[in-house]
C-alpha cells in the first residue's frame, strides 16, 4: 500500500516552517504496532499453553522458549519502538527544529528491526542469560548498545541545536530515559563471553541477584513509567486543548521521581539472602515512591479542570485519563508490595502478573494508543477513519485489561491463602497440586480476556489501515 505522503514534508522551501521528519515517527509507529501484535498474539498462546498444555507444540514452542518472547516484544518492540516514534516526534516539535540526523534514524529503524528479529529467533533456540529481562545474549546486548548510542545522540543533538529556550517537562523525562537505560543496561549487562551464545555474568550470588533487580525494576522506571510519562505530558494537553496544571509541580515530582527509583530494586528480593537492611532500603523507598508519582497524577488530573466533559466526547482523553488512572493504581499497589507482609504473601503468586499487566496494558498501552491516534494526521495527512471503532478499541482492550489483573488478583489471593493454610498439627492442609488444580479456572478466564485484548487491538490496526487509504485529508494548516 503507498502512504499519503507525511504533512510535515509537504512543505519544501518554506523557510519559517521547521522541516519536521514525520515519515521516520510513521515507520516506527508501524513497526511497533507489527512486534506489539506479535507480542499479544503470543501473550494469548502461552495463558491457553498453561490450562491446555497440548499447545507446546514443539521444544522451540513451548512456554519456557515463549515466555521471554513475550515480554521481549512487548516491552521492547511494542513499548520501545513507540517510544522511539514518539521521542522523534515529541522532540523535534518541542525543540521546534527538525531531527539532527534523517540518515542515522533511518539506520535506527533497520538496526531496531534487525535486533529484536534476532532476539526471536535466539529466544525460541532457547538462548538465554536466565535474567528476566535482560535475557539477550552479549552478541546482542552489544547491537543494544549500538541502537541506544545511535538514538541517544540523535535526540541530544535534536536538543542541543533547539530553536526553542524553554524546555518542558517531557524533554526532562526523555532525558532520564535515555541516561537511565544506558546506566542500568551496562552495569548489568557485564559478563564473560565462553562462546559465541554464551557468557556468564561478572557478579557472582547475592551481588548478581542485586544488580539484575535493581536493573529489572529500574526498567520499570526508565523503560514502563519516565518515557509513558513524556508522552503523557505533551499529548494530554495537545488532545485536551489545554496546558497542564502545574509546570513546577511537574519538574519537582520529576526530580523526586529520578532520586528515588534507584533505590527501590531490592523489593524483588524480599525475604532473601540480600542483606537486611538493603531490603528496608528498598522498603522505604518504594513507599516514599507514592508521593513522586501521584505528583503526575494529580497533575494529570487537575489539567481536566473544566474539562471533564471531554471524557464523553474525545476518546483520545478516555485512553490518557483512564492510563494515568492505572498508573495511579499501580503505584499505590507496587509500594504496598513492597512491604515484607504483604510481600510474604502475595510473591510467587498470580497477583504480580495481575499487577504487571495493569501497568503494561493498561497504563503503556492506552496511553501509546492515545499518542498513535493523535498522530495519525500528522504521519497519513489524513483524519481518523472513525472514531466510533475508536471508542470500540477503547472499551475492548479496558475491558481486557480489568478480567486479565481482577482475575489474577483474585487467583493470587486463593493460591496464597491455600499455601498457607495450617492443620493444628503444624502440615500443610494443602498440596502444592491441589492449588495448581484450583488456579486453572483463572487462568481460563485469562485466555478469554486476552482474545479480548487482541481484538481491541484488531479494531486499532484495521482502523490505521482504513485511515491511510481512505480517511478525509486534512487541511495543510492544522498538519
Ligand atoms: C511506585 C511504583 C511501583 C512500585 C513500588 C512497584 C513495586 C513492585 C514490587 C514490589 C514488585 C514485585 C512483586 C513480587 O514479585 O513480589 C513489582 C513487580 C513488577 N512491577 Fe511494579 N511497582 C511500581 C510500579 C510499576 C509500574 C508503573 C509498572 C509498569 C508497568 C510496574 C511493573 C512491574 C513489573 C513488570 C513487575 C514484575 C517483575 C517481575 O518480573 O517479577 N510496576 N512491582
Ligand atoms: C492480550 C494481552 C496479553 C496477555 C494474554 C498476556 C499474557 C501473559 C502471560 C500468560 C504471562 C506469564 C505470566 C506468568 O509468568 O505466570 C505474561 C507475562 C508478562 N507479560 Fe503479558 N500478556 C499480554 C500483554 C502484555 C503486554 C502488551 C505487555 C507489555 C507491554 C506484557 C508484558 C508482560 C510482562 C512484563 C510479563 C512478565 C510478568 C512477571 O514476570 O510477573 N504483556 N503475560
Amino acid at each position: 500500500m503507498k502512504f499519503p505522503a507525511p504533512a510535515g514534508q509537504r512543505k519544501e522551501g518554506d523557510m519559517e516552517r521547521p522541516q519536521y521528519d514525520y515519515a521516520i515517527v510513521r515507520d516506527f509507529v508501524h513497526w511497533s504496532i507489527f512486534w506489539g501484535i506479535a507480542a499479544v498474539l503470543v501473550g494469548v498462546l502461552i495463558s491457553f499453553q498453561l490450562v491446555a498444555p497440548k499447545l507446546n507444540l514443539a521444544p522451540w514452542l513451548s512456554y519456557g522458549r515463549l515466555r521471554p518472547l513475550h515480554t521481549n516484544a512487548g516491552i521492547f518492540g511494542w513499548g520501545i519502538g513507540s517510544f522511539f516514534a514518539l521521542f522523534y516526534y515529541v522532540t523535534q516539535r518541542l525543540c521546534r527544529t527538525g531531527i539532527w540526523s534523517r540518515k542515522l534514524a533511518r539506520f535506527q529503524l533497520w538496526w531496531f528491526n534487525a535486533t529484536i528479529a534476532a532476539a526471536a529467533v535466539t529466544l525460541l533456540l532457547g538462548y538465554s542469560q536466565s535474567k528476566e529481562y535482560h535475557e539477550l545474549e552479549w552478541p546482542l546486548d552489544i547491537m543494544i548498545v549500538v541502537l541506544w548510542v545511535v538514538f541517544s545522540v540523535n535526540i541530544v543533538m535534536t536538543i542541543v541545536r533547539r530553536k526553542e529556550e524553554q524546555m518542558y517537562i517531557s524533554l526532562w523525562y526523555i532525558m532520564a530515559t535515555l541516561v537511565g537505560v544506558a546506566v542500568l543496561f551496562i552495569v548489568n549487562a557485564a559478563a564473560v563471553p565462553v562462546s559465541l551464545f554464551k557468557s556468564y555474568s561478572a557478579y557472582a550470588g547475592t551481588n548478581d541477584a542485586n544488580v539484575q533487580w535493581w536493573f529489572g525494576h529500574n526498567a520499570v522506571a526508565m523503560v514502563l513509567t519516565t518515557p509513558p510519562l513524556a508522552i503523557f505530558y505533551y499529548f494530554l494537553p495537545k488532545s485536551t486543548g489545554v496546558p497542564i496544571y502545574s509546570h513546577r509541580l511537574s519538574i519537582i515530582a520529576f526530580w523526586s521521581l529520578i532520586f528515588m527509583y534507584l533505590w527501590t530494586g531490592a523489593h524483588h528480593l524480599l525475604w532473601t539472602p540480600v542483606p537486611d537492611w538493603i531490603q528496608t532500603l528498598a522498603m522505604a523507598f518504594s513507599l516514599m515512591l507514592i508521593a513522586p508519582s501521584w505528583g503526575s497524577v494529580i497533575n494529570g488530573y487537575l489539567s481536566m479542570n473544566g474539562q471533564w466533559h471531554q471524557m464523553r466526547d474525545n476518546y483520545l482523553v478516555k485512553f490518557l485519563i483512564l492510563g494515568i488512572t492505572f498508573y495511579g493504581l499501580q503505584t499505590l499497589q507496587g509500594p504496598l508490595q513492597a512491604v515484607r507482609s504483604f510481600s510474604a504473601f502475595i510473591h510467587y503468586t498470580e497477583w504480580v502478573p495481575g499487577h504487571v499487566h495493569m501497568g503494561t496494558m493498561g497504563w503503556v498501552s492506552m496511553v501509546l494508543f492515545a499518542a498513535i491516534y493523535y498522530l495519525t494526521p500528522k504521519i497519513y495527512g489524513r483524519e481518523i477513519y472513525s472514531e466510533k471503532l475508536a471508542n470500540l478499541h477503547f472499551w475492548l482492550v479496558l475491558t481486557g485489561q480489568l478480567v486479565y489483573s481482577v482475575s489474577m488478583w483474585i487467583a493470587g489471593v486463593m493460591q496464597a491463602s491455600m499455601w498457607q493454610a495450617m492443620n493444628p498439627d503444624g502440615s500443610l492442609t494443602y498440596s502444592f497440586v491441589e492449588v495448581l488444580s484450583k488456579l486453572y479456572p483463572y487462568w481460563w478466564v485469562r485466555g478469554a480476556s486476552g482474545i479480548i485484548y487482541l481484538a481491541g487491538v484488531a479494531v486499532f490496526v484495521y482502523n490505521l489501515y482504513m485511515t491511510a487509504k481512505n480517511g478525509r485529508a486534512v487541511a495543510e494548516a492544522a498538519a
